[in-house]
């Protein structure tokens, strides 16, 4: 069960601000808004992991996906984020809704601050990080790593689909149970100067990570 329609979601994400001056180090793209708000919906009627839930979303960006957990009821959310830029629209986004319980944090997600003090702070952590695309090859499964030890039940990220193996081995590494729940095609409607094309078509895969078991051995 879900608190809103699949159909009223989408539109409140569409009506977000997007990143004004995307900054292509940080690889700054929104999740389009139809793929969060069926990957955040199912998230919630398939597993539960949102609703009453504490949220937490590592590369909040301007929060898409901060915002569509807590329009699907999250009982607080929490967003990490490095660009200060970023976060003002972040800021703009939760003014303009009249959204309470949405809070974020201005730091780099790869050395947290007071990591202990976020240490399974989170029921679940939701991130579409950098893919790692930008001489920084790597990034997104540190972001995931991150989410594990914040979160107790679930973390859910976004992953190049070319990247599956190695996914599937650092998850089996780590010791936790790490499934692709939705296979995307992902449209980066892009500004970057860098791609001849309007827009990108990539591959995506989704996956859930179930950490309830992490730390037993
Ligand atoms: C692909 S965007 C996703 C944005 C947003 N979560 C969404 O889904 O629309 C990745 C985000 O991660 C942020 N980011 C990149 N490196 C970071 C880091 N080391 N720590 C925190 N945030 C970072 C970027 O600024 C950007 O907002």
């Amino acid at each position: 069960m879900a608190c809103i329609k699949l159909k009223k979601l989408e539109e409140y994400l569409h009506g977000l601000d997007n990143f004004e001056k995307p900054k292509i180090k940080l690889e700054q793209y929104i999740t389009p808004p139809h793929i969060a708000s069926c990957v955040l919906y199912n998230i919630q009627t398939l597993y539960g992991d949102i609703e009453g839930k504490y949220v937490g979303d590592l590369g909040c960006g301007s929060g898409m996906l901060s915002v569509g957990s807590f329009l699907l009821g999250a009982g607080m959310t929490t967003g990490f984020e490095i660009d200060e830029d970023a976060l003002d629209n972040f800021h703009t986004n939760i003014t303009e809704m009249e959204l309470p319980g949405l809070d974020c944090v201005l730091c780099d997600v790869l050395t947290l601050p007071d990591s202990k003090k976020w240490e399974n702070a989170f029921d679940t952590i939701i991130t579409n990080p950098p893919f790692g695309t930008k001489k920084n090859s790597g990034i997104d499964m540190c972001f995931v790593k991150t989410g594990i030890s914040l979160a107790t039940a679930a973390v859910y990220s976004f992953h190049k689909s070319s990247t599956r193996d190695y996914v599937h081995k650092k998850f089996k590494d780590w010791g936790v149970k790490g499934n692709v729940v939705a296979e995307l095609k992902y449209n980066i409607d892009t500004s970057y100067s860098f791609h001849k094309n309007k827009s990108v078509d990539i591959d995506v895969d989704f996956w859930r990570c179930d950490v309830s078991e992490k730390n037993v051995s």
